[in-house]
């Protein structure tokens, strides 16, 4: 892949690169608690994106996308937001913008192995990919939190996605073998190694790709806002879902709004479900950290209703199977993955079964993936 991308560069515009990686992430469990100021327990995996970049002399941003063979040209006062895949690259140059950077112009390749609209964060990987190059030629003296944060506001901006921090969190600081704790509120973070003993992550791709996924994440995150409005009366220092137990909603939420009261349920229940699971994985209690990933499935799926039929059949498959251990969708939600942990000579044998029992049943073709952890966003040598 570095190989490639360094070739391309050199073919299209004649010198040398500095060459960037970021990964995709996994979560293990805490979802939709990113932007709930709760925990999140994410790692960067080894699929990633690449950035070949170089700074010009003038204002010219010149792009190639080396997955859609297409090239992209604009200039740093011509940026805007689209649809398309340079749209998460123009955005950090939107960022740097926003923030008094100087930025010239520059030329880019891109390409990478993390497959799109799975729930991998793949578009989170492109833009710490940026941020991180884009800091480096530049030279702008900016630090890992810094652009992590300048990742998660281009999302916003010119994605329209009102995402969270972790995916962005998790690209620029995984660590190889270990997952991160990660608490949304103060930032603060600890690595806890994933020891799976015998087991391994292995990711079930439905290959739905919902258009659901960014409207609905928008709407959910609007739900909780109306429960906190709800309780904060009563309740003045309750800032988020974080500072909520489930008494406050059955006192406050639940008699006015039914479908807001679920959305929080969920969370809290999340949250709780989170710092129990880091337990779990602490002393190596994996069967008590799977049995919490199948509760987390069947509250993303009947509570949060961020799942869909797809992902509740490849949950649902695997549920008494003794080979795996734990299995939940994963991400926003709407298609995308399932996470599962799974013993390691079982692997070839589910993935085989469910491949062909989902196309009967959904009619679709499954994709298998067993992911290993890695470091996060990082230079690469040639
Ligand atoms: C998406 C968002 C994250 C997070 C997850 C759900 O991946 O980008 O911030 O909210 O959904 O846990």
């Amino acid at each position: 892949m570095i190989q490639k991308i360094s070739q391309l560069f050199t073919e299209r515009f004649s010198e040398q690169p500095l060459i960037v990686r970021s990964p995709g992430r996994v979560n293990i469990i805490g979802e939709h608690t990113d932007y709930n100021d709760g925990f999140v327990l994410p790692a960067a995996i080894d699929k990633a994106v690449y950035v070949a970049v170089a700074k010009r002399d003038d204002d010219t941003i010149n792009l190639f996308a080396a997955n859609f063979n297409e090239a992209f040209e604009t200039t740093v006062p011509g940026i805007q937001p689209s649809q398309l895949w340079h749209t998460y690259i123009l955005g950090i140059v939107d960022q740097l913008i926003k923030q008094g950077h100087n930025i010239g112009g520059f030329n880019l390749v891109i390409d990478g192995d993390v497959p799109a609209g799975a729930g991998l964060s793949s578009s989170a990987a492109v833009e710490c990919a940026v941020a991180f190059a884009l800091n480096e030629v530049f030279k702008l003296n900016l630090n890992k939190m810094q652009m992590v944060k300048m990742a998660q506001q281009a999302e916003h901006t010119y994605a329209g996605v009102q995402c969270g921090i972790m995916d962005m969190f998790a690209s620029m600081f995984g660590k190889k073998d270990h997952a991160i704790k990660l608490d949304c509120r103060s930032l603060d973070y600890e690595y806890i190694p994933l020891q799976l003993e015998g087991y391994k992550l292995v990711l079930f791709n439905s290959n739905v790709k919902h258009s659901l996924a960014s409207s609905e994440y928008n709407v959910r995150r609007q739900q909780c806002e109306a429960g906190i409005a709800l309780i904060q009366p009563h309740h003045p220092r309750v800032k988020s879902l974080r500072d909520v137990s489930l008494q406050m909603l059955n006192e406050y939420v639940q008699p006015k709004d039914e479908l807001v009261y679920r959305r929080c349920k969920f969370i809290v229940e999340e949250i709780e479900r989170l710092t129990t699971a880091c337990d779990d994985l602490k002393q190596g209690h994996l069967h008590s950290l799977g049995n919490k990933m199948f509760a987390t499935h069947e509250g993303l799926s009947k509570d949060y209703a961020v799942s869909c039929k797809e992902l509740d059949f490849l949950a649902a498959a695997v549920k008494n199977n003794p080979a795996v251990l734990g299995a939940r969708m994963m991400g926003g939600g709407f298609g995308g993955c399932t996470i599962n942990i799974v013993k390691e000579e079982a692997i070839d044998q589910l993935t085989e079964t469910l491949y062909n029992n989902y196309k009967t049943a959904m009619g679709m073709e499954l994709a298998a993936y067993i992911v290993q952890t890695s470091a996060g966003t990082g230079i690469e040598k040639v």
